[in-house]
Parts: C-alpha cells; sequence; structure tokens
C-alpha cells in the first residue's frame, strides 16, 4: 500500500493514511470494525495493528503505532509515497449487531484508543441504530492523548458524551479535561447506568483488568462488557502458537472477547 499521508499523534506515535496500489484490491478489499493486520516495513519485518479507520470509509485505510522496536522504528521513519506491505484482515469483530437499539460506552486508554476509534465511526456513520453513546478516554499526560482533531469533534457533537482525562501530573495549565486513572474517572466522576448498555473497553491488560472491576461495581453484567486484547502475534492466522492464552488463539479466536470468555481464560492472563 502506498502512505498517502501521515499524522504526528504524539511524539513517538503516528497515523498512517494507507490507499492501494492495486485497483482491483482497493475496490474488493473488505473489513469489519475490529480487526487487525501486519504491516510491514520491507527489510525489517512485520508488526500487528488493528485496523483503526471504520468500514463505513472504505477506499483507504488508516493505522496507528507507537514506535517500540524494530518494525515499528523503521515504519515510523517512511514518508508520504512510500509503501508498505499489508496482509489482513484477520481476527473476528465487534458484533455491532448485538450493540443495536444500546447505549454505549467506549472505554478506553493511551494506543488504545485506534481499535476503539473504528467503532465509534462504524457507529456514528449510522448513528440511527444505537442509543446514546459516552467516550471515555485517557493518557498519561496531554502530549500523550491521540486523535486530539477528532476528540474535539467528539467534544463538539451534541449526540455524544466525551469524558476525557489524564494521570495525575500529566496536566497542563490549559487542560480542560479531569485528572486521574481511566477506571476512577469513569466510577467515580461518570458512574454511567448499566440499563441497556454495553461498555466496550480497550487497553493495557492493567487496565482492562480495573475497569472491568469498576463497571461491575457500578452494576454492568459479563455480558455487557467487551474488549479486544493485544497478545504478541507472529502469523495471524492460527499457525505459530505465538498468542495463545491456554487453548484460545487470539488472533483467530479474537481479538475481540466478552467479558464472560475473559473470566474463563486462565490466570496467566
Ligand atoms: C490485535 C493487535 C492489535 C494491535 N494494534 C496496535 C495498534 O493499533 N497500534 C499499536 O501501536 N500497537 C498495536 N498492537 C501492538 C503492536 O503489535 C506491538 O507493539 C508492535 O508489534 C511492536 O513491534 P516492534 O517490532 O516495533 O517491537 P518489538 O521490537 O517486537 O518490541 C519492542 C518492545 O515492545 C514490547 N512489545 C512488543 N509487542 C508487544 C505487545 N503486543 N504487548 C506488549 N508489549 C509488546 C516488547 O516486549 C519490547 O519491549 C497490536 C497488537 C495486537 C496483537
Ligand atoms: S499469531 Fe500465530 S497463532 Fe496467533
Amino acid at each position: 500500500m502506498t502512505i498517502k499521508s501521515v499524522i504526528q499523534e504524539t511524539p513517538d506515535i503516528k497515523t498512517f493514511h494507507l490507499v492501494f496500489q492495486d485497483e482491483e484490491m482497493r475496490k474488493n478489499f473488505r473489513f469489519e470494525t475490529g480487526q487487525f493486520a501486519e504491516y510491514s516495513a520491507f527489510g525489517s519485518g512485520e508488526s500487528t495493528f488493528c485496523i483503526a479507520s471504520s468500514p463505513t470509509r472504505m477506499d483507504y485505510i488508516e493505522c496507528c503505532f507507537r514506535k517500540t522496536g524494530k518494525v515499528t522504528d523503521a515504519l515510523f521513519g517512511l514518508s508520504e509515497g512510500d509503501t508498505i506491505g499489508f496482509r489482513g484482515p484477520y481476527g473476528n469483530i465487534f458484533p455491532l449487531d448485538k450493540f443495536e437499539g444500546k447505549n454505549l460506552i467506549f472505554i478506553g486508554g493511551g494506543i488504545a484508543l485506534p481499535p476503539l476509534r473504528s467503532v465509534i465511526w462504524n457507529v456514528l456513520d449510522t448513528r440511527d441504530r444505537f442509543g446514546d453513546i459516552s467516550i471515555v478516554y485517557g493518557a498519561r499526560s496531554v502530549d500523550d492523548l491521540v486523535y486530539k482533531r477528532e476528540l474535539k469533534e467528539w467534544h463538539e457533537r451534541d449526540d455524544v458524551t466525551l469524558v476525557k482525562t489524564v494521570d495525575p501530573g500529566g496536566e497542563t495549565d490549559n487542560w480542560d479535561g479531569h485528572v486521574g486513572f481511566v477506571p476512577t474517572i469513569l466510577e467515580n466522576e461518570f458512574a454511567p447506568k448499566p440499563d441497556n448498555t454495553i461498555a466496550i473497553v480497550c487497553g493495557p491488560p492493567i487496565m482492562i483488568k480495573y475497569t472491568f472491576e469498576a463497571l461491575e461495581r457500578l452494576g454492568f453484567t459479563q455480558d455487557q462488557m467487551i474488549t479486544t486484547l493485544e497478545n504478541r502475534m507472529k502469523c495471524g492466522l492460527g499457525k505459530c502458537g505465538r498468542c495463545n492464552i491456554g487453548s484460545t488463539y487470539v488472533c483467530i479466536d479474537g481479538p475481540v472477547f466478552w467479558a464472560e470468555e475473559i473470566a474463563e481464560m486462565p490466570q496467566e492472563f
């Protein structure tokens, strides 16, 4: 694919807007929200990122990634007009048919906004199918918030409630959001009601754990909480055994799981 444009989200996170070089592929490519792909920098290898754009907006794909190692360093160095390898889509999907008619709360931390963003735009592009939409998003500091322009857009919409927060010490003088960890702000400040509501959670494992616990204290049941896991992957195809938790292969059985499925996984997770 060709990198059509690059957005520097934070000092170490970039968004790539990608277009297919092959016209037939562009026309035939389909994916659903929640799926991921393998992106490669030639000569360096592949990295797993979610597809961060919405399937309601075809003709392109967006990914958003943090520079953390060999492949992401190489990808980070690429510019507009460069070519990157892409294989996918892989994995299961967020079951939007089960979300229909319900209130949705998206809860994310740091670099975990990209997988939620795909669902958020899908839901906003088909807004009539869903009830109230809330987004609770936090990062370590104001600098670490991704998609700042879209946070502003969501904040300005009257059919979306945006609750944003940064960790204590990460605020700036003109910060207009909350200060505190995402699960704490969710439980103590926002305190959503569980009636007819699904919580879609994405973040590092520790954040998922504390967020599920906070949601349970608010009265949510396990069939009202869903998440996406980011275990290390290699093949993405259920072949290499890199991503499994017990007998569950995150790449083919997931990455999207209901809380009740996670509760049945071995304690190592
Ligand atoms: C389904 C899925 C979706 C993902 N979506 C995104 C995304 O949208 N954006 C994004 O930035 N990242 C995402 N990730 C994580 C991403 O795949 C890895 O961070 C990335 O591949 C690291 O590549 P690297 O070769 O640069 O790092 P490496 O050189 O392999 O590792 C660099 C450092 O990061 C650590 N690390 C690498 N991968 C992981 C991981 N998965 N979990 C915890 N620590 C890790 C290593 O231990 C090491 O310390 C996703 C992962 C999965 C499985
Ligand atoms: S990534 Fe190879 S089996 Fe899941």
